[in-house]
C-alpha cells in the first residue's frame, strides 16, 4: 500500500500534474460539445446547471479520484481495490475500475473521429479550401466530409496513430511534453477568436443565449445532458482523474490544484461558447445545429477576418492538440493496468488497446454514411456511445465512486491524503456521502421515469 511512486513513473512537479490533468479536461468537451449541447438545449438555463454541475458534483469527485490514485499509486483497478482493503473494505470496489476502463475505449471510439474531422480541417485550412465560404458553403462541405467513409478512415487512422504513440512512450516523455508547449498557445488563440467574435454584430446576442437563464426551456433530460456533460469534460467517472493521481508527488495540494483544473477547464468551455455563438448569430445560422456547430461556424469566421487563413489553421492545429492531449488520457489507465497486472511490455500494451478502439471508430465513422441505418435504441452509433458513455456510465462511475470514498474509505486515510481545513473536509464529505450520489441519482431516475 505504502508505494512511494507508481511503476509507470511520476509528474516531475505540481504545475505539470495540473498541465497534464488540465490537457485531459480540455479538449473536444470544452470547445466541441459544450457549445453545441448548449445549442440544443437552448442556452442559458443549461449554462447555470452545468455550472452548478461542475461546482457541486464535478470537483468534489475529482479530488476523491486524485486521491485514491495517490494514496495506491496503482491503475484505477487496483487503486481502488488497495484502498478498499486499506479501510476494511471489499476489494470488488476495483470492479468500478473495470467499467471505467470499458467507458475510455468506448469514448476513444467516437473521440478519435472528431478528432479526424479536425485534422481534416487542419488541411483544408492549411490550403485555403475554405477562403471565403458562406454558412452554406460551409454546411455542405461538412456534410460532405460526413458522406465520405475513406477520408473519414484516413484522418481517424491518423488520430489514432498519434495517440497511440505517444501513449507508447510513457508518461514523462510523452504526455507532458505534449501538453507543457500546447496548452498555453491555445489559450492565447482562444483570445483572439473571442477578441473576432466581440467584433462581430452578434456578440450581445450570443452572451444572452449563454447568460439569460430561462428555465421554462430546461428539461430533465437537459438536466442530465448538463451533468454527464461536466462529468466528460472533466474526464470524471472513468478513472482517468485517478491515474493521473497515481503519478502525482504527495506533497502537492490536492484541494487547491483540483479547484485549478476545474476552473482553466471551465473557463475554455465559457470562452469556447462566447467565440462560437456570436459567429453563429451574427451570420444567421442554427445554434441548435448539432455537432457540426464549430465546423461550420469556424470556416465561416475564419473566411471573412483578415489573416484567418492563417489564424484559421493555428486554430484548429491547437484543437487537434487539445483533442490529442486528452485522447492520451482515455487510454492511459487501460495500458498502465495492463502493464502491471498482465506485465506487458508499455508498447505492446498500448498498440493491442489501439487496435481495438481504432476498429470501434470504423463503426463510428460508418454511422454517417456505409452504416446511417443501423440504429441502436434509435440511435446511430456514434450517437448511441457518445449518449451512453456521458450520460449513464460516466455520472454511474461517478456516484459509486463517491459512495466509496464517502462511506468506505475511513476519515484518518482520505484526510492524510486531501489534508483540509476540518470544515471543509466536513462539506466534501457531505458531498461524497449524500449530495453528488443523490443529484446523480436524481437525475437518472427522472430521466427513466419522465414527470410529464
Ligand atoms: N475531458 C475530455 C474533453 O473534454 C475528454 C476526456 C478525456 C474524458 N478523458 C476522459 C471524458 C475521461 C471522460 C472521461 O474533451
Amino acid at each position: 500500500m505504502r508505494n512511494k511512486t507508481s511503476i509507470q513513473g511520476s509528474w516531475a512537479s505540481r504545475w505539470i500534474f495540473i498541465l497534464a490533468a488540465t490537457g485531459s479536461a480540455v479538449g473536444l468537451g470544452n470547445i466541441w460539445k459544450f457549445p453545441y449541447i448548449t445549442g440544443e438545449n437552448g442556452g442559458g438555463a443549461f449554462v447555470l446547471v452545468y455550472l452548478a454541475c461542475i461546482l457541486l458534483v464535478g470537483i468534489p469527485i475529482m479530488m476523491a479520484e486524485v486521491f485514491i490514485g495517490r494514496r495506491a499509486r496503482k491503475n484505477p483497478i487496483n487503486a481502488l481495490s488497495d484502498v478498499a482493503e486499506e479501510s476494511g473494505g471489499s476489494r470488488k470496489w476495483g470492479l468500478i475500475g473495470v467499467m471505467g476502463m470499458l467507458s475510455g475505449v468506448l469514448i476513444f471510439s467516437f473521440y478519435s473521429v472528431v478528432g479526424g474531422w479536425v485534422l481534416h480541417y487542419i488541411k483544408a485550412m492549411l490550403m485555403g479550401d475554405l477562403a471565403g465560404t458562406t454558412s452554406d458553403q460551409a454546411g455542405a462541405a461538412f456534410g460532405a466530409l460526413l458522406g465520405d467513409p475513406a477520408t473519414l478512415l484516413i484522418w481517424h487512422t491518423i488520430f489514432s496513430i498519434m495517440t497511440i504513440a505517444v501513449v507508447a512512450a510513457g508518461i514523462n516523455k510523452g504526455i507532458e511534453t505534449a501538453t507543457r508547449i500546447m496548452m498555453p498557445i491555445l489559450f492565447v488563440l482562444l483570445i483572439i477568436l473571442l477578441g473576432y467574435a466581440m467584433s462581430t454584430g452578434g456578440f450581445a446576442e450570443g452572451w444572452n443565449f449563454m447568460f439569460q437563464f430561462d428555465f421554462s426551456k430546461l428539461t430533465w433530460n437537459a438536466a442530465l445532458i448538463a451533468l454527464g456533460h461536466s462529468f466528460f469534460t472533466l474526464s470524471l467517472g472513468m478513472g482517468t482523474i485517478m491515474a493521473y493521481g497515481s503519478y502525482m508527488t504527495k506533497s502537492a495540494s490536492i484541494g487547491k490544484t483540483v479547484l485549478t483544473i476545474g476552473a482553466l477547464d471551465t473557463l475554455v468551455a465559457l470562452v469556447a461558447g462566447l467565440a462560437i455563438f456570436p459567429i453563429i448569430f451574427s451570420n444567421g445560422m442554427d445554434p441548435a445545429a448539432g455537432p457540426g456547430l464549430m465546423f461550420i461556424s469556424l470556416p465561416v469566421a475564419f473566411g471573412q477576418m483578415p489573416f484567418g487563413q492563417l489564424f484559421g489553421t493555428m486554430f484548429f492545429v491547437l484543437i487537434g492538440v487539445a483533442a490529442w492531449t486528452s485522447a492520451i488520457s482515455l487510454l492511459e489507465p487501460t495500458v498502465a493496468f495492463l502493464v502491471e497486472r498482465f506485465r506487458m511490455k508499455r508498447i505492446s500494451a498500448s498498440i493491442a488497446l489501439g487496435v481495438v478502439v481504432w476498429g470501434l471508430g470504423i463503426a463510428c465513422l460508418g454511422s454517417f454514411n456505409f452504416m446511417s441505418d443501423f440504429t441502436l435504441f434509435g440511435k446511430n452509433t456514434f450517437d448511441f456511445l457518445d449518449y451512453i458513455t456521458a450520460n449513464i456510465m460516466l455520472p454511474l462511475g461517478g456516484i459509486l465512486i463517491a459512495l466509496f470514498a464517502g462511506w468506505v474509505v475511513k476519515d484518518k486515510f482520505a484526510q492524510d491524503e486531501l489534508k483540509l481545513p476540518e470544515g471543509i473536509y466536513k462539506l466534501w464529505n457531505i458531498s461524497m456521502k449524500f449530495t453528488a450520489p443523490i443529484a446523480v441519482a436524481v437525475v437518472l431516475y427522472f430521466l427513466i421515469n419522465p414527470m410529464q
